[in-house]
């Protein structure tokens, strides 16, 4: 199996980019990740990037032109497969138009509820009963893309947005290995 070049953006702890290496990592899954590109230069998750030599770029998204630099570098490692994992920033349309069907993200709430940030303040505020996670496929609308994969749990009456994060995340580690693997089963 030829496994797709995959490129992982991400802005923050990065716990599902060093889940989506430790299953990369077996030969039976069908991505490799060989690139890595954080818009916070102090990302904790580039350390996963520096732990298994993979490499990565800090893209600064105060200038301009940060897109096309984005995607010089995709060319540059062939990448034709990008896993959103807690990217903060939105991506342009025409950049979605470029690799449409090729980027998924993941957000931790049972899609088209909660779309945005701050899930977990607005589930308790509305007093759900069940909270999850959705992995998508990016489209020009803020996650609004098709579903791939959602998994879901029932809120406790005691669980803060602590432990909703802590729950939620459980899911997503599940989660986005299944959905790279529903999408490339056929393939
Ligand atoms: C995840 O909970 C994901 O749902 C959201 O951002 C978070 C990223 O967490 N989009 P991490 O950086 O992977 O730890």
């Amino acid at each position: 199996m030829v496994k797709k070049n995959t490129c992982v953006f991400i802005s923050g702890q990065g716990t599902n980019l060093n889940n989506l290496i430790s299953h990369s990592r077996n030969i039976s899954f069908p991505i490799k990740i060989s690139l890595v590109i954080s818009n916070n230069k102090h990302a904790v998750g580039l350390n996963y990037a520096k732990k298994y030599n993979i490499p990565y770029i800090f893209i600064n998204t105060k200038l301009n032109n940060y897109e096309n630099k984005i995607l010089l570098n995709l060319k540059k490692y062939k990448i034709d497969f990008i896993c959103l994992a807690g990217y903060m920033k939105i991506i342009s349309n025409a950049f979605v138009k470029k690799y449409k069907g090729k980027i998924i993200n993941i957000h931790p709430s049972l899609l088209p509820k909660f779309k945005g940030l701050n899930t977990f303040a607005r589930m308790l505020k509305n007093k759900e009963k069940k909270a999850g996670c959705t992995v998508h496929y990016v489209n020009e609308k803020l996650d609004s893309g098709s579903k791939i994969i959602q998994k879901k749990f029932f809120i406790n009456q005691k669980d803060d947005e602590k432990i909703l994060k802590k729950k939620t995340q459980k899911l997503e580690y599940k989660a986005y290995p299944e959905a790279i693997i529903k999408i490339f089963r056929n393939f």
